[in-house]
This record gives structure tokens, sequence and C-alpha cells, in this order.
């Protein structure tokens, strides 16, 4: 087997450009797959020589697809008949159509397309559902969502960055304390976009890696990307007793009480999402106005508006009070 290293200090050919950190990178992801029958795709080529490299590194791929919008990689020709290319912006209708013409799932999708933050996140969104469920899905040159031309900055709410570190808050979906689902999260991103994935695909969300403008997106099978089961073996237990008791019990996340029935107690729930959400609401109010008045206007306001967060407060005591007399309750 040849590693990329060597395949690239000897590559010829058709010009590769890449960031040397990727390649090693690489190496480490791909490694497991590089004697099967991929199916291989990247999107955004240029002068097309990482398909030439991507050929030689899988031999026994399946298919090396490129995708790029650039009319002139129609230009370019391969000698394996393994790799072929689409012409076409990676998000349009007709790309997707010959996307699926050629198969319906992919082992390994590559976007080094325009870096621009809308392509990247509906690229995900068209795309991702089109792999395997061990397949990966990597995202590169994410410097670029960082700066503005891209649609990116740190502090760009729409950004692909933004985006895909919320997307990793989704892989811990189930230990979240307030009950909106996944797809409302990011709803805000992908209402900017135009595109969305649901429910059932963040499940099959096993990780989010980043490394230096790189992510990396492992796809696996929902009942794969669960905790689990809690592990306490062992006999001795010289500092915490009692640990052991803990054996094969799952987490049950603060935000879900079960009834006997095993059933969300909904009074219970909708009682904790009050609670959160005045806590939230006061929180925020408090902030808006420290950050956004005058001195000498913030004052008056701040009086006005004591009396409203004395009420707020009252009633999150209120509420407090009888949802924990409901948790004690329960746990009886
Ligand atoms: C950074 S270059 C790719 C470099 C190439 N992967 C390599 O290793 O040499 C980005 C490419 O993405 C293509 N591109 C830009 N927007 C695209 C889109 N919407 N759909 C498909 N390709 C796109 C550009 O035409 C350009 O060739």
């Amino acid at each position: 087997m040849q590693s990329l290293q060597s395949l690239i200090a000897k590559h010829q050919g058709k010009v590769i450009d890449r960031w040397s950190s990727y390649i090693t990178k690489y190496e480490s992801l791909f490694a497991h797959k590089q004697n099967d029958n991929v199916k291989f795709c990247e999107i955004g080529i240029l002068n097309g020589g990482s398909l030439e490299l991507w050929n030689a590194y899988f031999p026994n791929a399946e298919i090396i697809l490129g995708c790029d919008i650039n009319p002139d990689i129609q230009k370019l020709t391969y000698q394996s008949p393994k790799i072929k290319t689409i012409c076409g912006d990676i998000n349009g209708d007709d790309t997707i159509k010959a996307f699926d013409k050629l198969t319906d799932k992919w082992d390994i999708i590559i976007d080094d397309g325009s870096h621009r933050s809308g392509d990247i996140i509906k690229a995900f969104a068209n795309y991702f559902p089109r792999l395997k469920d061990d397949g990966l899905y990597v995202i590169e040159d994410l410097h670029c969502s960082y700066r503005s031309e891209f649609q990116g900055g740190l502090y760009n709410k729409f950004g692909a960055i933004e985006f895909l570190k919320k997307l990793a808050d989704t892989i811990n979906f189930e230990h979240w304390e307030i009950s909106i689902n996944r797809t409302d999260y990011l709803d805000n991103i992908f209402n900017e976009y135009g595109c969305t994935i649901n429910e059932d695909l963040f499940s099959q969300i096993f990780s989010v890696e980043f490394a230096n403008s790189l992510c990396i997106i492992r796809k696996c099978k929902p009942d794969g990307n669960i905790l689990g089961k809690r592990i306490c073996v062992g006999t001795e237990e010289l500092v915490d007793k009692g640990r052991t008791l803990n054996h094969g019990k799952f987490l049950v996340p603060l935000s879900i009480i079960y009834n006997e029935d095993n059933s969300i107690d909904e009074t219970t729930r909708t009682m904790e999402q009050k609670i959160l959400r005045l806590q939230n609401d006061n929180d925020l109010l408090r902030r808006t106005i420290t950050n956004s008045l005058p001195e000498d206007e913030l004052a008056p306001k701040f009086f006005r508006l004591q009396g409203y967060f004395r009420d707020l407060e009252a009633k999150h005591k209120e509420l407090t009070e009888k949802y924990n007399a409901l948790l004690e309750k329960n746990s009886h």
C-alpha cells in the first residue's frame, strides 16, 4: 500500500493544491478504507490532479468522482475509467441528479468547493444523506469561514464554522435540558440558506471533529451514537463506595422524568420548560439593558424594569417550588 505522502512526493500529471496538514490527517482517517471498493467524491477539483492522487491511493476504488462548477473541467481527461467528473454547481438540481445516477451512497465526500458558508451548509444538507452508514464527510479550508468574503466571521452566526460548532452540540442531544429538537436548534442557519436536514439524519452523526481548517463528520447508525450503559466493574471501592450499583444503568437526562410506565411526565416537563424560559428571559433582559444603554439612560430604565424583574423572579420561585415538589413526588 502506498502512503499519500509518497504518492504526493512522486506526483507528476495534473496539479494538486492542498495543505500539508490535511495529508497527515487523511493518512490516519482513510487508512482503514484504503483497500476497500470505495466510492469517493471530491467537491471542487480545479486542475483535477487530486482525482489522480485518490485513484492511486485507493487501488480498489469503485469510483473516484470530482465535481466542479468551472466548465473548463470538461477539458480534463483521465486514463482510469474509474475517475469521473460532473460539471455543475454542487447544490444544483441537475448535479444532484447526476450524482444519484452514479450511486446512491458514498464512502467519502470531501468538500473543497467554493468555501462559502452557504454552499458548504447546503452541500452538507444535500450530500450527508448520500453517505453510507459508516461514511466520512470532510470539509476543507474552514479558515475561509472566518472571512466575510466567504460569508464568514468569528461572530457571524450564519458562518459555516458556527453551523459546525452547533452540529457538535447535536451529538449530545440526549443530554440537553430543554426540549427543542435538533432541526429547530439549527433552524436559523438552515433558514438563512434555504435548506435543512431531518431529525433522523441528526441521529446518524457519530462525531464532529475539528482540526486546523478541517472538519470531519462521521456517520453511524443511530444505535451506535447513544451514550450507552454505565460500566462500573471491579470489586474494591476504597474511595467512593456504591459505584458498582450503577453498573448497567442508563443516564436519565434531568429534563426527562419518567413515570412508572416510562412515559414522560408532561406536567413536570412543561413546568421545567417554563422555569428555564423564565430564567433565560430574565438573564437576557438584564444583559440587553446593561450592554446596550448609555449610563444616564440606564438608571431610570433599570429602575422601571426592577418591578418587572421582581415579578419574574417571584414567578420563577413559585414555579421552582412547584417543580421541586413534583420531583419529590416522582421520586417516591
Ligand atoms: C480550492 S479549489 C479545489 C482544489 C482541488 N481540490 C485541488 O486539490 O487541487 C476550489 C474549486 O471549487 C470549485 N467550485 C466553486 N464553487 C463551486 C460550486 N458551487 N460547485 C462545485 N464546484 C465549485 C471551483 O471552480 C474550484 O475549482
